[in-house]
């Protein structure tokens, strides 16, 4: 419903517009702001249905134009809006009979008015405001029976094409109460000032939109507020009288934006002023000095936006004023890498406290000359604005100086990242906007826990993060402190990988996620290694009887010696009979006919007819080394175990002599105690039929015989 009202309202402001001309230039009127709060109407107040009325307000700007009287309220308002409508004769003093003494602004924008009967407004003692813009029948004869009026305070004729404001308009006002007067869009080119002179108590006149181009400006001392925006003024205006005294002695804001200034000369004598609007002009270069102290001992609020030129040149100190706090130097496309802008052009600025210098180019700024830029400012400045100032990138030390940051806007810029904890020292800050950058993610340590429960208004918005298990946490910090998030949960916050998901929604199945990145890469490195010992231990398998070998060969090698004794036998083989084949078929094959030794075999080398006990003795003392062929079999075998014991007490002497082989596994509850005694000092080398383990076998056994042999070759 009141989107329809809204609609239809604008229709019938776009319908009864008001279409003036200056030069002929035509120029749209619309009414302007309202000078006063206004709540939206929701009660009907009158019975045919033509105004709307809250509490304080009656609102009969909606009735399509149609209205040609005033109705009769049923209850006192002390607004009353009649813009938008068709009454354009108030031809009687009783024309406001139906209007309550109680009302204070009444609003006539915009209804063709041509004509104001004289005395109309007597009855209203407390009629404040009149605002009776856009009926451009209406002159500046017309003001000075409104100015009778002994109540009124505001008065705005503005859209009217009133033209140049006669020398004798308020010449036969005498008392006059008026405060505020708006002139604005009325085709105004030449102005005196002194015309104003007769309005004593005035303090705001707004001369906004007009042609301006030729301004007298005149003594007036109760002027507080003038504006002068969107005119045609070449120079900045003259303020000071032939003393050096100040025209404007009370003046506190001062706007000038959208004029043709180049500069501000001297002399300037505006001691009050606290606002100054340089925005839109055409400065070329800002000089030492333009804003000094002196000039404008007062100033707090500096806005220069927007040069309508390039700007070629900005000079050190160019504002040195100390008391300036507010700094608005925005849009101006100054390059500050370049020598043009100086790095000290904010010198003697000590008392800043809000820096937007959002719009210029500070790419290729240095740390360096951003650290002298802000110098000035180090210890006052609360609020920076680098927005849209195609920064790629912050330095770690960028912003290591400023100590008393609040908030930071760094908006549409270029950045990729923020450094961990940069922004962690540099001031009590709570709010601060980083949205429209490229930032891919926010990470645990980009922001330190001291900042993150300080901040109170963070827009991470606008940047196309990559939504993988590193965004997790943001996505955590996000949703535990919603309120501080600006737009939370709007597609501001969109994952640049995975269409249309904002972080917020964004899913992940946690298991994915359980091992953070550093687990993650610990995981590859456990896995490498294990694949390592892995391909280790299928290459030993592969090789472990060669592997075997050698091991076997740097053991035996330490404990060769030298002997000297000759002997009949290289080997005796003590062996139980069950074994027989395998020494004949196995052992004799390659030992004798391999390797050229002589074996005493007992089968074979006994002699007949000698006591079994002295053959064993004879051969053992006439062979070299025994090899005992250890299997079950033997350690049953009686003579084995006598071989056995004999050798052993013979080894006595004769130092390692005894080469164990061992044909099948015996388990050791069925050796005897010889046999496990020689097993604990000796060691013993497998029988294995497969190929490579038998190769192994001979080696070694090669091996262990050899080390008798071989320094009698050497
Ligand atoms: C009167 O109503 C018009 C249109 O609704 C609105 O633009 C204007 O600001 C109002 N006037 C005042 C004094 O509030
Ligand atoms: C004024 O008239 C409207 C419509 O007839 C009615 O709703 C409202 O209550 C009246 N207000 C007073 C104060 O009488
Ligand atoms: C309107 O007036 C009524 C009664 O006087 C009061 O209770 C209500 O708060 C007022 N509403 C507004 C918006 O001022
Ligand atoms: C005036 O009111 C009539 C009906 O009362 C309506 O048809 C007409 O459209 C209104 N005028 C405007 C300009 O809307
Ligand atoms: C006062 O209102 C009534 C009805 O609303 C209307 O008929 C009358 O013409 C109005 N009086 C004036 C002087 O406009
Ligand atoms: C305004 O009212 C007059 C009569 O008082 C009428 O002739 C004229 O057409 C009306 N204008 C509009 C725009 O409704
Ligand atoms: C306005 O109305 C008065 C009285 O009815 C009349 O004398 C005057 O000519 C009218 N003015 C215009 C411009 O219509
Ligand atoms: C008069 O105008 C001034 C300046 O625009 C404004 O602050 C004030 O509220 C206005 N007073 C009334 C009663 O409208
Ligand atoms: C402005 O008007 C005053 C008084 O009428 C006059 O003395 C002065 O010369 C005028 N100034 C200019 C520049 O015309
Ligand atoms: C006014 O001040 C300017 C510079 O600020 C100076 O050049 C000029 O001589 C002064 N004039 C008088 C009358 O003091
Ligand atoms: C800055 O202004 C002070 C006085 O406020 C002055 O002494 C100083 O010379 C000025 N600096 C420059 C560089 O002009
Ligand atoms: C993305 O969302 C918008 C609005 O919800 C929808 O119009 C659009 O079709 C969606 N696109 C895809 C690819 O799902």
């Amino acid at each position: 419903m009141d989107i329809l009202f809204v609609a239809l309202l604008s229709a019938v402001l776009v319908f009864k517009s008001v279409e003036t001309k200056c030069d002929d230039q035509p120029v749209i009127c619309w009414h302007t702001d309202s000078p006063f709060p206004l709540t939206p109407p929701v009660e009907s107040c009158y019975g045919e249905g033509l105004c709307k009325c809250t509490n304080e307000t009656a609102d009969c700007s909606s009735s399509f134009g149609n209205l040609t009287f005033v109705p009769n309220l049923n209850r006192s308002y002390q607004y009353l809006n009649l813009s938008n409508n068709n009454l354009t004769n108030i031809s009687h003093r009783h024309f406001f009979t139906n209007v309550s003494k109680d009302v204070r602004v009444i609003d006539l924008y915009n209804n063709g008015l041509t004509f104001i009967a004289e005395g109309v407004f007597e009855g209203l003692e407390k009629l404040e405001s009149l605002l009776l813009g856009g009926s451009n029948l209406l002159g500046y004869k017309d003001i000075p029976s409104l100015l009778a009026v002994p109540s009124l305070r505001n008065l705005s004729m503005s859209c009217l094409k009133l033209g140049n404001v006669p020398e004798d308009t308020f010449r036969r006002v005498t008392h006059s109460h008026l405060r505020y007067l708006d002139l604005s869009w009325n085709c105004i080119g030449s102005l005196n000032m002194s015309v104003f002179k007769p309005l004593r108590k005035l303090k705001t006149i707004s001369l906004w939109r007009n042609e301006i181009y030729e301004l007298a400006t005149a003594y007036m001392p109760s002027w507080e507020t003038l504006d002068l925006p969107t005119n045609r003024l070449y120079d900045f205006p003259r303020t000071c009288a032939e003393s050096n005294t100040s025209l404007f002695p009370n003046l506190k804001a001062l706007s000038l934006d959208q004029n043709m200034i180049q500069g501000i000369d001297d002399p300037v004598c505006l001691p009050k002023v606290k606002v100054l609007s340089v925005s839109y002009n055409h400065f070329l270069y800002f000089r030492t000095n333009t804003l000094r102290t002196d000039r404008f001992p007062n100033l707090q609020i500096l806005q220069i936006m927007q040069m309508e030129n390039k700007i070629y040149g900005v000079s050190p100190f160019f504002i040195n004023n100390s008391a300036v706090a507010k700094i608005t130097f925005v849009l101006n496309n100054i390059d500050f890498s370049k020598d043009y802008a100086h790095p000290d052009m904010f010198g003697g600025c000590t008392g800043v406290t809000f820096l937007n210098l959002r719009g210029n180019t500070f790419q290729y700024v240095t740390d360096d000359k951003f650290h002298r830029l802000l110098k000035p400012m180090e210890s006052s400045l609360n609020i920076l604005s680098l927005s849209g100032t195609q920064l790629t990138h912050i330095s770690s030390n960028m912003f290591s100086r400023l100590k008393h940051i609040t908030e930071l806007y760094l908006y549409e810029n270029s950045l990729t990242s923020i450094p961990d904890g940069v922004l962690d020292n540099i001031g009590p800050m709570w709010k601060l906007i980083l949205d429209d950058n490229m930032i891919e993610t926010i990470s645990e340590t980009t922001f330190g826990v001291e900042l993150r429960s300080r901040l109170k208004d963070v827009n991470l918005g606008g940047n196309p993060y990559h939504c993988s298990c590193e965004i997790l946490w943001f996505q955590q910090w996000m949703r535990s402190n919603p309120t501080i998030f600006r737009d939370f949960h709007t597609r501001g916050y969109r994952c640049a990988n995975v269409r249309n998901v904002t972080v917020p929604d964004f899913v992940l199945n946690p298991q994915a996620c359980i091992l953070g990145s550093d687990a993650a890469s610990l995981t590859i490195a456990i896995s490498c290694v294990l694949l390592f010992f892995l391909i280790l231990f299928i290459v030993y398998f592969r090789f472990r009887w060669h592997a075997r070998l050698c091991l076997y060969e740097v053991c035996r090698s330490r404990r060769r010696r030298t002997r000297t004794r000759r002997f009949k036998y290289d080997v005796f083989v003590s062996y139980a009979e069950e074994d027989v084949n395998w020494v004949l078929d196995e052992l004799l094959p390659v030992l004798e006919g391999e390797w050229g030794l002589r074996l005493c075999i007992h089968q074979r080398d006994f002699l007949p007819g000698k006591q079994i006990v002295d053959n064993i003795a004879d051969c053992v003392s006439d062979s070299e080394r025994v090899v005992l062929v250890f299997s079950p079999h033997f350690a049953r075998s009686q003579w084995c175990q006598f071989e056995l014991k004999y050798c052993q007490s013979f080894v006595m002497e004769r130092d390692d002599v005894m080469v164990l082989v061992a044909l099948q596994e015996t388990q050791s509850r069925d050796m005897t105690g010889a046999m496990l005694a020689v097993l604990r000092t000796t060691t013993y080398i497998e029988w294995d039929e497969q190929g490579e383990a038998k190769t192994s076998f001979w080696g070694r056994l090669r091996l262990a015989l050899d080390e008798m042999d071989e320094p009698e070759t050497a």
